[in-house]
């Protein structure tokens, strides 16, 4: 059989573990051969393909990125973007195309497969906010980041009785926020899935002070928005699947905080660090797993499923329902979120 790879959208810690796991159990054990796309959709439109063998694959594991590059493109964006996707296909004998990628690569995968195309997914984003799995690879690595960087922000505080604001990609759900806000013993965590009102987290920054505190650590996720018409926020261009380029709500928060209540203030941004580098060792362990079983879903031929992890397992699920709604921050973590913030 032939199989396709391809990494599209945002790239992220694990993408290289999961195209070694992919090679090693197709070609190496069972003499499949493997195609890889170069940057995502925008390399299956143009025929533009590289062969993955195991020499290919070697040393992959820790390396960081993707080696196939990676883009936000849109097939249906284009009028014959689909026709493109399926003549190369066709042209390249790909029994099955596994993409690895977040909502958007794996909305046109799921559209792709209805129109009859052989795919199989894997989830892959550092924002976690893909359905039908409870983690996707690369999240765990960006908390690691993040949780770093905060602590090291948490002795900086002290050392200069600020108030530190650090913001944190996520654009619609706000995992990474919450879990590295719990990880870091943040004062303050904002996140998309809820407005905050500035006035109420002076009030808490002022209270914890007067509790004898005398600097205080705000996490917030890029897409955290205000109460509407409680405080001003910049507008942002959108890419190809229509979302808003975030970044910059930290600055405004720093902002507000230091004129209200005149704490001196600092922002981090923390930005596509958290998608640099080596993945975590869970993340390795997940995205191989992942890898592994994309692979025996294409050898079997049991296509439009994607990975994924429940519990300790690694399952199949329909793509329908991967992408069907994203997956936002559950009551019962922002529950304890909330205990630790109070
Ligand atoms: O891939 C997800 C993500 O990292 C989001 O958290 C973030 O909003 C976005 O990608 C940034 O995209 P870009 O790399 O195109 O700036």
């Amino acid at each position: 059989m032939r199989f396709g790879v391809l990494t599209g959208g945002g790239d992220c810690p694990g993408l290289n573990a999961v195209i070694r796991a992919v090679v090693r159990r197709s070609a190496t054990e069972r003499g499949h051969a493997i195609v890889g796309y170069r940057h995502g959709w925008r390399g299956v439109m143009a025929g533009e393909s590289v062969p993955l063998d195991l020499a290919a694959v070697r040393g992959l594991l820790p390396r960081g990125g993707t080696i196939l590059g990676t883009s936000r493109t849109n097939p249906y964006k284009d009028v014959d973007g689909p026709e493109r996707v399926a003549t190369t296909l066709a042209r390249d004998g790909i029994d099955v195309l596994i993409a690895i990628g977040g909502e958007d690569t794996l909305g046109v995968a799921r559209r792709l497969a209805d129109a009859g195309i052989g795919v199989v997914g894997v989830p892959k984003t550092i924002d976690n906010d893909l359905d039908g799995t409870d983690f996707t690879f690369g999240f765990h690595t960006a908390v690691q980041v993040a949780t770093d960087a905060i602590d090291r922000l948490h002795t900086t505080a002290e050392s200069h009785d600020r108030v530190m604001v650090v913001e944190v990609m996520g654009r619609h759900a706000g995992w990474i926020a919450t879990y590295a806000g719990l990880a870091g013993g943040a004062d303050v965590i904002l996140v998309p899935e809820e407005p905050f009102s500035i006035a109420d987290v002076c009030a808490r920054i002022e209270a914890r002070h007067r509790r004898g505190a005398e600097f205080s650590i705000v996490v917030a996720a890029e897409g955290a928005v205000p109460v509407a018409g409680t405080m001003a926020v910049q507008e942002a261009a959108t890419d190809e699947f229509g979302h808003v380029r975030l970044g910059g709500i930290g600055s405004r928060i720093a902002e507000e905080i230091e004129h209200r209540t005149g704490f001196e203030s600092r922002v981090t941004v923390l930005g596509h660090v958290l998608r640099g580098g080596t993945p975590t060792a869970f993340d390795r362990v997940i995205a191989t797993r992942f890898g592994i079983e994309a692979a025996d879903a294409a050898h079997e031929a049991d296509l439009g499923v994607m990975v994924a992890l429940r519990g300790t397992d690694v399952v199949r699920v329909p793509l329908g329902e991967a992408v069907a709604a994203l997956k936002t921050v559950d009551e019962r973590l922002a529950a304890a979120a909330r205990v630790l913030t109070s």
